[in-house]
C-alpha cells in the first residue's frame, strides 16, 4: 500500500494535534478507574470474610487495594464489576458481592459439595458515590472455601463506566453531558487561548483529536460452533482456539482463523469467555498472554454434567501483545459447543495508555 502525500501531510499534523491531546489528558486521566486482581491461593471460610488477591493486573488510579480486598470508589458514577471463583473440592460455595460494610449486591453460589473443581461467575453494574467500598466476602463457615492456584482461577474486576456528570461539569460549558470521550472537544478555548491559535486551526485541531479517537477503537466478540476435544499426541500442541463467528471486530484486531487478538493500541483491555462443559472430560480453558503466559482460567472437572463456565479479566497491553484461548490439548479434555455456540471470547479497550510524549524524546 502506498502512501499519499496528503495523508503523510495528515500524520504530520497529528504530530503537533496529539502533543496537544495528550497536554490535557491527565484531566481524562482524572476520570478514569479500573483494576483487575486475582488469586494464588485457595481460601477457607472464617472470621476474616473479605477475600484479598496477591496479583494485580491492573489498577488504573489505585482504587483498589489487593491486600485489603477492598475497592474504595474515588470518582462517583457507574462501575462495571465481574468476578470468578473457584469451587474448592468437597466444600460449598458462597460469595457476595459487597458494598460498604454490609450491602449485598450479588452472590455466586454453589451448594454441592461434592468432588469437583470449578469455577461460578457473576457481574454486576453499581452505582457508586465518593467513598464507597465494595469487595468480595467468603461465607464466614469452614464449610465453605474458595479454590484458586497460579493458573488464577478467582479473579476480581471492576472499571468505571460512566462517571457522575456533576462532578466534572464545566460551568462555562452548555454541553450538559462533557462525556470524557468528548471532554477534548469542551476544553478547546481553554487551549486556543493558551496557544494563540485562530478560529480555522481551532476547528482543524478538533477534526484531528475526533479522528485519533476514531482510531482508539479496539473490540471484538467472537464464537465457535464445534467443540474441542483434546487428543494425546505424544507431545503439546498449544494451538489458540479458532473461531467460526464474529460478532464484533472493529479495528480488526482478532484474527478468526488464528484465533488470537492482537493489541494494536496500548491500554488496558477487558476479556471475557465461556465454554460448555463436555459430559466425562474436563473442561480446561486459559487466557493466555504471548508465549504461554496463563493470566487467569476456567476449570471443571465434574463428571456428568453439561454445564457452562465463565471467565473474565483485564490486562494492560503493549502494542504488539497477543492474548488467546488455550484448551488442554490432552486425552480427557474438551469443550462443548454447538451451533448456538457455548464457546465464545469477547475482548475490548476500556482505556487507551496514556501517551507522555516527553519520554519519547529525552
Ligand atoms: C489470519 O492469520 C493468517 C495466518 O497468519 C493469515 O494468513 C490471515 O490473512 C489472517 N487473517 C486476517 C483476516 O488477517
Amino acid at each position: 500500500m502506498t502512501i499519499p502525500a496528503s495523508r503523510l501531510l495528515i500524520g504530520l499534523m497529528c504530530q503537533v494535534t496529539c502533543t496537544w491531546a495528550f497536554a490535557r489528558l491527565p484531566e481524562d486521566a482524572e476520570l478514569r478507574s479500573a483494576f483487575s486482581v486475582a488469586r494464588t491461593s485457595s481460601m477457607e471460610g472464617g472470621p476474616k470474610m473479605v477475600v484479598t488477591f496477591d496479583k494485580e493486573y491492573v489498577n488504573i488510579g489505585g482504587d483498589f487495594d489487593p491486600k485489603a480486598g477492598l475497592f474504595r470508589c474515588r470518582i462517583p458514577g457507574a462501575y462495571y464489576f465481574s468476578f470468578t471463583v473457584g469451587k474448592f473440592p468437597s466444600r460449598d460455595l458462597s460469595v457476595m458481592l459487597m458494598k460498604n460494610r454490609n450491602e449485598v449486591q450479588a452472590i455466586v453460589y454453589d451448594e454441592n459439595a461434592g468432588e469437583e473443581r470449578k469455577v461460578q461467575s457473576q457481574s454486576a453494574m453499581l452505582q457508586l458515590d465518593f467513598g464507597d467500598t465494595v469487595w468480595l466476602r467468603l461465607h464466614g463457615d469452614p464449610r465453605y472455601a474458595i479454590y484458586s492456584n497460579t493458573g488464577h482461577y478467582t479473579t476480581f474486576n471492576g472499571y468505571l463506566i460512566y462517571p457522575d456528570t456533576y462532578t466534572f461539569q464545566d460551568p462555562k460549558h452548555e454541553d450538559p453531558t462533557p462525556m470524557y470521550g468528548n471532554d477534548a472537544n469542551a476544553n478547546d478555548h481553554t487551549l486556543t487561548d493558551q496557544d494563540g491559535l485562530g478560529e480555522r486551526d481551532n476547528v482543524e485541531k478538533r477534526e484531528e483529536v475526533e479522528d485519533k479517537e476514531e482510531d482508539q477503537r479496539s473490540a471484538f466478540s467472537v464464537g465457535r460452533t464445534q467443540s474441542i476435544i483434546g487428543v494425546d499426541q505424544g507431545f503439546t500442541e498449544h494451538r489458540p482456539i479458532t473461531f467460526d463467528t464474529d460478532f464484533v471486530n472493529i479495528g480488526a484486531d482478532f484474527n478468526v482463523t488464528e484465533g488470537v487478538f492482537t493489541c494494536r493500541i496500548p491500554g488496558a483491555y477487558f476479556f471475557s469467555f465461556n465454554a460448555g462443559k463436555l459430559p466425562h472430560k474436563t473442561l480446561s480453558i486459559k487466557l493466555m498472554k504471548n508465549h504461554l503466559e496463563v493470566q487467569a482460567m476456567i476449570y471443571d472437572d465434574s463428571d456428568t454434567e453439561k454445564a457452562l463456565q465463565s471467565q473474565s479479566l483485564m490486562l494492560s497491553l503493549r502494542r504488539g501483545d497477543i492474548v488467546w484461548l488455550y484448551s488442554h490439548q490432552r486425552d480427557g479434555f474438551g469443550a462443548y459447543s454447538n451451533h448456538a455456540k457455548y464457546i465464545t471470547f469477547t475482548g475490548f479497550l476500556v482505556y487507551p495508555e496514556i501517551q507522555k510524549p516527553a519520554t519519547n524524546q529525552q
